[in-house]
């Protein structure tokens, strides 16, 4: 069984977006390096540094399927048909848009809570893991549990506004045990297991 856990990039001060969903500092990173990476879907080409490419190799071949909000859905208009990574995604959605949800689509549409989206995006996944994005969404499932591991990408930039990764938590403290630090020139990248 593999796990659920997040990976976003975020700032030095928690913002996962600025303004307007204005992700360009956030993800400056990936255009950065020197190592060309292509992208599962082969659909988009990065350019980050060897360190951040041997990382994003394993988390891709490791990852199952995806679990978002329909606010990131919609802004990036269903990643054009097929999400970067390749995987399916499972939108947590309070409506399901009839226009995506056709027969061999890799979007499914979940209205009934972030713990059914888990539970279906594990099921698509089988053994590899489960990736968690947006702040909604890594947000309701810390309150609820169900994080095996939060990943992020620290980027050294002070955002002031925007969209708070690390917001609306209603929980009692939760230990986290840092698994993995990779250090790259323009990114920081922090892995920490959930301890239950
Ligand atoms: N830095 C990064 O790595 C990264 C990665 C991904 C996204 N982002 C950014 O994060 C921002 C989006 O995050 P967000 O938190 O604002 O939005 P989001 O999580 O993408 O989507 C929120 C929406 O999902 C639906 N939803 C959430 N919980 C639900 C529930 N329990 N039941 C039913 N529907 C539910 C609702 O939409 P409906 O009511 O319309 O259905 C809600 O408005 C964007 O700026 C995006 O660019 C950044």
């Amino acid at each position: 069984m593999g796990t659920v856990g997040t990976g976003l990039s975020m700032s030095l001060d928690g913002f996962i977006a600025g303004p307007e969903d204005d992700v360009q500092r956030v993800f400056a990173w990936y255009f950065g390096g020197d190592a060309d990476y292509q992208m599962p879907s082969g659909t988009m080409s990065i350019k980050i540094s060897p360190a951040s490419a041997d990382l994003l190799r394993r988390v891709h071949e490791s990852t199952g399927a995806l679990v978002t909000g329909r606010r990131t859905f919609d802004l990036t208009n269903g990643w054009g048909g097929r999400h970067p990574l390749d995987v399916p995604v499972v939108v947590v959605t309070h409506s399901i848009p009839r226009e995506w949800a056709s027969d061999g689509s890799p979007f499914t549409f979940v209205t009934d809570g972030v713990e059914s989206a888990v539970a279906k995006a594990k099921d698509i996944a089988g053994n590899k893991n489960v990736g968690v994005g947006a702040a909604s969404i890594v947000q309701q499932c810390i309150n609820a549990g169900l994080l095996d591991e939060i990943h992020v990408d620290l980027v050294p930039v002070l955002l002031g506004r925007g969209i708070r990764l690390f917001d609306h938590l209603g929980i009692e403290p939760i230990t986290l045990e840092r698994t993995r630090v990779i250090e790259a020139p323009d990114v920081t990248h922090l892995t920490f297991r959930v301890v239950r």
